[in-house]
């Protein structure tokens, strides 16, 4: 079996092991140890007597349950099979536009969506030794926002990534669909044809983006799309969200998920807000049941579970910081400071070795990041887990380097 591109294959990682999957602690996946909510598991008891049935083709009760969690109407909601699937509706119109900006490291499967349809992608690094934004002073402002009350990425690092395109350095790709990237350096110009994929917080540096400075990409971009899969990890008045802009800007889709907060990937269900033009669009472009009758039930319950949620943001912030400083503590790692519930970690020691070691002796499993051109074997990723699951990767770490 190959390397798997993302993370959670348990499959793969316990026949690496010699364990059952169920065997495994995942560190891998960034889903919530809490979960799933007792609330979800007896919905979705509830409605397996309805399995005989196809499932509301409108998915009413989730679009109005959606509509009065963010305080928008019905039609500017659209539910689908996990957030991945809505991606690749959006990258389908992505491929429409001149080229899609990514800020790299970016999430594997954009790459997926956009290939699809032989986008072009125009790469910003994030990380990198020849970006203008070199990576000393990405973790320095990273870390002068740790320590501050309200940790947003300024505006500044976006801005000087986007504003000072013109002279900036980019590798330019031209996705084929092979998933290649066929790449050449050169100086890129953005038009007003050009449009802007990003995820917020980002997967996997764990930064978070200003609501300031992703609106003023609203005004360079044709269509400006944020993932904002792990947004709900922060607590309401630390959140960075767009969906309160999306009746302002045309040009602007929100992708959300529900896998990760809710600990349902196995489930899948996620949702797009977006004009209802565009969502007429996407609907016209896909299957007529995508979200099933499990799913559905299960969004509606969660999004009701206020004592979930509350749980969710008191235990992060605590087993955040237990997991930020004990990996500190090992000599040759060092963890970049995540607003998120997962910590991307630059390693001195192969993290390939690291991975299979903590598998084979510990039954542990880490993201490598070998995924990430720009990180390679230098970085891993881990989900921020219980107290307890932490100590234990802790503990076996500390043994192994
Ligand atoms: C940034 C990001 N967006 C979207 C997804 C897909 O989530 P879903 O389970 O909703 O398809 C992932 C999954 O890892 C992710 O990391």
């Amino acid at each position: 079996m190959g390397k798997p591109a993302h993370g959670g294959n348990l499959v793969w990682a316990s026949a690496l092991a010699g364990c059952p999957p169920s065997a495994i602690l995942d560190f891998s996946a960034s889903i919530s140890p809490l979960g799933p909510p007792d609330s979800v598991l007896t919905a979705i008891q509830s409605q397996l007597c309805n399995l005989r049935h196809y499932p509301d083709p409108e998915y009413s009760d989730l679009r109005i349950a959606l509509s009065h969690f963010h305080q928008l109407p019905c039609e500017w909601i659209m539910p689908g099979n996990g957030s991945a699937e809505l991606l690749s509706l959006v990258g389908r119109e992505l491929a429409e536009f001149a080229t899609t900006v990514l800020m790299t490291p970016a999430f594997g499967d954009y790459y997926r969506a956009l290939s699809a349809h032989n986008a072009k992608v125009l790469e910003f690094p994030l990380i990198s030794d020849e970006s203008k934004v070199s990576r000393a002073e990405l973790i320095q402002s990273a870390e002068l926002i740790q320590s501050a009350e309200l940790k947003v990425l300024s505006a500044e690092l976006l801005n000087e990534l986007i504003t000072q395109h013109d002279s900036l350095s980019t590798t330019h790709s031209i996705l084929n669909t092979q998933h290649s990237i066929l790449s050449t350096t050169h100086s890129a110009r953005l038009t007003q044809h050009d449009s802007l994929l990003l995820n917020n917080p980002h997967n996997p540096t764990g930064m978070l983006f200003s609501r300031e400075t992703l609106k003023s990409c609203l005004d360079k971009f044709a269509l400006v799309v944020i993932d904002e899969a792990f947004m709900d990890f922060l607590p309401p008045h630390e959140q960075q969200s767009l969906v309160s802009a999306v009746q302002d800007y045309p040009n602007l889709v929100i992708l959300r998920s529900l896998t990760k907060f809710y600990s349902i990937p196995g489930l899948r269900l996620g949702y797009v807000i977006a004009h209802p033009d565009r969502l007429r669009r996407y609907r016209a472009w896909r299957d007529p049941w995508s979200v099933n009758t499990l799913a559905l039930a299960a969004g509606v319950a969660a999004l009701d579970d206020t004592e979930f949620q509350a749980n969710t943001w008191k235990w992060l912030p605590n087993a955040r910081r237990q997991l930020f400083e004990g990996l500190s503590q090992i000599s040759g790692l060092k963890p970049l400071p995540s607003v998120a519930n997962f910590l991307l970690v630059e390693s001195k020691y192969s993290c390939v070795e690291l991975q299979q070691r903590l598998l084979k002796n510990y039954q542990i499993l880490i993201r490598d990041c070998l995924s990430f051109p720009q990180l390679e074997d230098r970085f891993f990723r881990v989900a921020v887990r219980t107290e307890l699951d932490n100590k234990r990767l802790l503990t076996a770490l500390n043994v192994l380097i």
